[in-house]
């Protein structure tokens, strides 16, 4: 079923990456991930050296890749980019999902805040659109990643949001 759903992916994006395609995307992300068994129970490994984990699902020569995140309430993410456009769907619990960008000045601020809820989903295009950070709220929120890009075994872009300093490292 998660086959099933990258190649029905591939095809809303054949036209192009926009906001349209990948808002298509998403709406079909929140169909598919309703369904019985579209979740492998699966093993997830950490991510940004903190109790948020993820794995992926499918990864496709073209780069298209599907993740399963779990974003811990203990803590935020840090500030990262991916370098991919992306979209993200809750599947279970609550998310706040912080979207940054860098505003005139060049400096690092949150261009939108939202609470995700299952079946909610964002949407990103490739850099410089694509810096986020996420926190489950009273849970874990557990969440399906699709990038355009397979971004495990790209090196990302960390934040400090303190220091100003911006760190290159993978996942
Ligand atoms: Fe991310």
């Amino acid at each position: 079923m998660v086959a099933d759903f990258m190649d029905r992916a591939r095809e809303l994006l054949a036209g192009g990456v926009d906001d349209a395609s990948l808002n298509a995307v998403g709406r079909l992300l929140a169909e598919v991930s309703r369904e019985p068994g579209f979740i492998p129970q699966t093993e997830t490994k950490s991510l940004h050296g903190s109790d948020t984990t993820s794995a992926v699902l499918q990864t496709d020569s073209d780069g298209l890749t599907l993740m399963l995140g779990k974003f811990s309430a203990k803590q935020e993410t840090p500030v990262h980019n991916h370098n991919s456009w992306g979209v993200a769907c809750v599947v279970q619990g609550k998310d706040r999902y912080r979207h940054w960008h860098h505003d005139d000045e060049g400096q690092l601020k949150v261009l939108y805040e939202k609470e995700l809820g299952p079946g909610s989903f964002v949407t990103w295009l490739d850099p410089p659109h694509d810096i986020h950070s996420q926190q489950g709220i009273g849970g874990p929120a557990l969440e399906l990643v699709l990038f355009g890009k397979n971004t495990m075994t790209i090196p990302r872009k960390y934040y400090n949001l303190e220091t100003g300093e911006v760190t290159t490292a993978l996942p």
